[in-house]
């Protein structure tokens, strides 16, 4: 069965505990929280003090998306303020396996993400270090775009990889996933979906995450 991890980006802020609860009711396996600067993406979100009182409320693991620049800098502030597993993506950071080796130092899991555009290679080195590998599957930036069919090569081929080398991480794809999509996304190799406008665009947010989760 694929992990869900719902992208609060498209949640109502205001109401963010009991969009939380819903997910949580609905089975979510991680909170995914996407944390934007304006410089390596063309939007701003929110950061470490928000994750940290969002923590307050729940013990739901943080899937935490760095989409800035330099994540290096913030690392421990992400930590400290209770990240479970830290993405970074290999396009923002100049010395990539510095930056994961600083994440797992604290204990927890460390992933890389990789633009629609950045070929498998660029991670080649830095595999054996990694817990996740997250394939973008929109350009990011925002939430309820549209899903870039290149990217379903990516997950293929990064499956062989993963079944080729034995080693020991986790897939996932981020952007565009939607309630007529996901299957076939899915089944080219993922082990965990994110999942944003596609769950808050819901009438019953708990029913559609329910439905993504146990659909496959
Ligand atoms: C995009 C973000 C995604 C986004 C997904 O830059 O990284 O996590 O919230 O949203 P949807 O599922 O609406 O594409
Ligand atoms: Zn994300």
């Amino acid at each position: 069965m694929v992990m869900i991890a719902p992208s609060i980006l498209s949640a109502d802020f205001a109401n963010l505990k009991e969009e939380i609860e819903k997910l949580e009711k609905g089975g979510a396996d991680f909170l995914h929280l996407d944390i934007m600067d304006g410089m390596f993406v063309p939007n701003i979100t929110f950061g470490p003090p928000v994750i940290k009182s969002i923590r307050n409320i729940t013990d739901i693991p943080f899937d935490v998306h760095l989409m800035i620049e330099k994540p290096e800098r913030y690392i421990e502030d992400f930590v400290k303020a209770g990240a479970d597993l830290i993405t970074v993506h290999v396009e923002s950071t100049t010395h990539l396996h510095r930056t994961v080796e600083a994440i797992k130092s604290f204990g927890i899991k460390a992933g890389v993400a990789l633009n629609p555009a950045t070929p498998l290679d660029s991670i080649e080195y830095v595999l054996d270090y990694l817990d996740l590998v997250l394939i973008m599957t929109v350009n990011p930036g925002f939430g309820g775009q549209k899903f870039i069919e290149s990217t379903k090569r990516k997950i293929v081929r990064m499956k062989e990889i993963v079944k080729s080398r034995n080693l020991n991480l986790l897939i996932e794809a981020d952007g565009g996933i939607k309630l007529d999509n996901y299957k076939d996304i899915v089944k080219c190799g993922l082990d965990i979906i994110v999942v944003g406008s596609g769950i808050f665009e819901a009438e019953d947010i708990t029913e559609r995450t329910k439905m993504f989760k146990y659909g496959v």
